[in-house]
């Protein structure tokens, strides 16, 4: 029996239909050297490969499981440093290594949202 709620507009399925990774992840890595903000002035680079490495290690790297990618501007630098999970669309933003290991604790391996980390609605550049 499938006990998966019906996708819908408003309340994407983690486990869409057709979908290649179950998460898949984007780290804002721009750099800006005209002394705007930016996500590489706060430890992006760093972050991103400790999430790589995290989600390799752990068994969860792979088709029908996670997707870490780099990406360039996200265009919420004011919130930076900033990642996307899809396909929730859940922004987060992040300081160290213990809150990457928190997201792919919570939201990778078991669904649910890091509410402390989110990105405020109203962020942009
Ligand atoms: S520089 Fe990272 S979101 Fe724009």
């Amino acid at each position: 029996m499938n006990d998966t709620p019906a996708q819908t507009a408003d309340a994407p399925d983690t486990a869409a239909p057709g979908s290649y990774f179950q998460h898949h992840v984007f780290f804002c890595l721009n750099k800006r050297e005209n002394g705007e903000a930016c996500c590489a002035d706060h430890n992006a680079d760093a972050m991103f490969a400790y999430c790589k490495e995290q989600a390799k290690q752990q068994g969860l790297a792979g088709p029908g499981k996670v997707r870490i990618n780099k990406a360039g501007c996200l265009d919420r630098c004011s919130a930076g440093p900033v990642a996307v999970v899809y396909p929730e669309a859940v922004w987060y933003t992040y300081v160290d290594q213990a809150d990457i290991d928190e997201i792919i604790e919570s939201h990778l391996k078991n669904g649910k949202v890091v509410q402390r980390l989110l990105v405020p609605p109203e962020a942009g550049r």
